[in-house]
């Protein structure tokens, strides 16, 4: 894994942001990987900065999140697809049919799982992933477990993931929905570039583990050891031994 040191999530995100408009310059229908949380709120911030309105043209550009609660569409507030629309969609200009979700008020989950997988193999797989990471080393919803399923799926969530997300649901953890649809392990391990961001000492350990533990289905991030091609990019709070 290829490690990258910034002093604070302000010049990390003002870095990572450069690195996709590039990306997207270079490459005009790029298919993006992307995560919510707060870690990625300045990435956001930085990426609807640099795109004035003559800049980067987002029009071609495909996305897919990793994941949303179950329950929640876009049209509540507190969805993943909202919080997406708000932060980033909209200003940048994101082709509203090149938008790739996860519909947490599918009637069939499963279904819609299945319907995700082919819509991200039919855009001929996700060129860059961005990920976040959990304070317990999940990626997407895929959380600590003996065993780990490889593609999107239907995820129970655990109590300290349910209140690392409460934010968006005005601190209130009783709401924050228990079930959710993630991408896989494999589905995230298939895009041919990972980058993943951190900052803050409360990811320092996960960190860590990830890049220098044991490949465990106890730490979901560990497996992105196997990938070829993984930046780390994190703070110093975040920062590895
Ligand atoms: C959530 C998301 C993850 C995210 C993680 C970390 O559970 N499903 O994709 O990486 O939490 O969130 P934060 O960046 O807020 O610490």
């Amino acid at each position: 894994m290829n490690i990258q040191r910034f002093t604070d999530g302000r010049a990390l995100s003002q870095d990572l942001a450069r690195r996709i408009l590039a990306a997207i310059d270079r490459q005009p229908g790029l298919v993006l990987g992307l995560p919510t949380g707060r870690t990625p709120l300045p990435l956001y911030a930085a990426l609807r900065e640099q795109t004035p309105p003559a800049g980067t043209d987002w029009s071609a550009v495909r996305t897919f999140n990793l994941d949303e609660f179950v329950g929640l569409g876009a049209s509540d507030q507190e969805s993943y697809r909202a919080y997406m629309e708000r932060e980033l969609f909209a200003a940048v200009g994101v082709d509203p049919t090149h938008v790739g979700f996860l519909d947490g008020r599918a009637a069939d989950p499963d279904a819609e799982c299945g319907r995700y997988e082919e819509a991200i193999a039919a855009a001929g797989g996700i060129d860059l992933m961005i990920l976040g990471i959990g304070a317990n080393g999940h990626i997407g919803f895929n959380e600590p477990a003996p065993g780990l399923h490889a593609r999107t799926h239907r995820a129970r969530l655990q109590p300290g993931t349910r209140a690392a997300n409460a934010a968006l649901f005005g601190g209130d953890i009783s709401r924050v929905p228990d079930e959710a649809l993630s991408m896989g392990m494999a589905t995230i391990l298939r895009a041919r570039s990972v980058i993943l961001m951190a900052t803050g000492a409360g990811k320092a350990a996960a960190v860590d583990a990830m890049i220098r533990g044991p490949i465990t289905t106890m730490l979901p991030a560990s497996f992105l050891q196997l990938h070829p091609d993984v930046t780390v990019m994190v703070d110093l709070a975040a920062s590895p031994r």
